[in-house]
């Protein structure tokens, strides 16, 4: 039985009240007031004028896209090591995919990589703040100001991360979050869009409840979609966010229990912090090193574990090397190397130091002497 989960939601009473509140206003649908402050809220907290909060990050991500005009013909930069939707959402577009190798000093798309796929079809970048690690964003913007190109910064994993001190969400076009139940604050499933261009709002509204004209009901000038969150999700977000300055601290912390830990085993290279960056713990996520991973594959490593009760994931697979994908699958050295040696260790907000204790003793045995 799995006794440590990767992830878990950490709600309470303040969330609890919150949707007992909705409950009883019965305004638990996609309109309500905690709609609207949740999106001003979050979109304070990011630094940015709008927020527009939809059903997933997914969603999040198509918005954005769409409210870019990015479309059929058009190809956007993706770190080849990220999670799926980052890929699919382009390809919703009608655009490709193009894969960004890693660099191996912080796992985010290496700006030089960047450059060499530049080509006259290129309209956007698509930077993630992969595993909690900002991406080097002074170059990635200044090689999108070069070309005109479109930045989507996605902080699905790193809520509250910041790069040289301004909290990232504030650079892109457009920046996107998830709330999904893994993430550093959840709203069950969830998302935000945030931007300051004004002609954005009205766009992404339009497109988020499915193109309904608010002047004509049921006019429907354009192909929309239904990506609205709802009222109840929005409820429990407004607590989550009041509290995320405790969780980032409470991972901060476990993070530096596992790194004192981890460190004297000599079997990981731990997760980057790269001098520009002040990287959130998402998921405490090391790589297992190379000689390790010859006497022990990390698959072998995570059964093992598993069976101690404890769960992992995986790295992402390289998307360059998921069988649809239209791309040279040896195309990213770096991400492969990464994907292969990389998991996710226990980052629950509600671990206690006892329990990495029990974790890293774990681990021991599984390595063995
Ligand atoms: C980098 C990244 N982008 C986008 C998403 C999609 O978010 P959602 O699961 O809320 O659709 C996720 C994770 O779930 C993610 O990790």
């Amino acid at each position: 039985m799995i006794r440590y989960p990767v992830a878990e939601p950490d709600v309470g009473a303040e969330e609890e009240k919150n949707v007992v509140d909705c409950i009883r206003s019965n305004w638990i649908s996609s309109l309500g007031s905690y709609i609207a402050s949740f999106e001003s809220g979050f979109a304070s907290r990011v630094e940015r004028k709008h927020a527009v909060s939809t059903s997933s990050g997914t969603a999040a991500l198509h918005l954005a896209l769409l409210g870019l005009d990015i479309g059929p013909g058009d190809e956007v930069l993706v770190p080849a090591l990220s999670f799926v939707a980052c890929a699919n959402t382009v390809l919703y577009v009608g655009a490709k995919p193009v894969f960004v190798d890693a660099d191996p000093k912080h796992w985010n798309m290496d700006p030089q990589q960047a450059a060499r796929k530049v080509t006259a079809k290129t309209k956007a970048m698509l930077v993630v703040h992969l595993y909690g690690h900002p991406a080097p964003m002074e170059p990635l913007l200044a090689l999108a100001k070069e070309h005109g190109l479109r930045v989507i910064e996605d902080c699905a994993e790193a809520h509250g991360a910041r790069y040289r001190g301004k909290v990232v969400g504030g650079f892109g076009d457009v920046s996107v979050f998830s709330f999904y139940g893994n993430k550093i604050m959840t709203t069950g499933e969830g998302g935000m869009l945030l931007f300051d261009e004004d002609a954005l709002l009205a766009k992404t509204r339009l497109l988020r409840d499915h193109h309904m004209d608010p002047q004509r009901r049921y006019y429907h000038k354009a192909l929309g979609y239904n990506y609205r969150m709802t009222n109840l999700q929005a409820a429990i977000g407004m607590a989550q966010l009041e509290k995320l300055s405790r969780l980032l601290t409470k991972k901060s912390t476990i993070a530096s229990w596992y790194a004192k830990q981890l460190h004297k085993l000599e079997a990981f290279d731990l997760p980057p912090a790269e001098e520009w960056a002040k990287p959130v713990c998402w998921l405490y996520s090391p790589l297992l090193k190379e000689n390790v991973v010859k006497r022990i594959s990390r698959e072998k490593f995570c059964d093992k574990l598993n069976k101690l009760g404890i769960d992992t994931r995986p790295f992402f697979v390289p998307l360059n090397q998921l069988p649809y994908m239209d791309a040279d699958r040896n195309a990213a050295p770096v991400a492969e190397d990464l994907s292969k040696r990389g998991l996710n260790l226990p980052s629950s907000s509600k671990l206690l130091e006892a329990d990495v204790n029990y974790i890293v003793d774990s681990i021991k045995k599984v390595l063995g002497p």
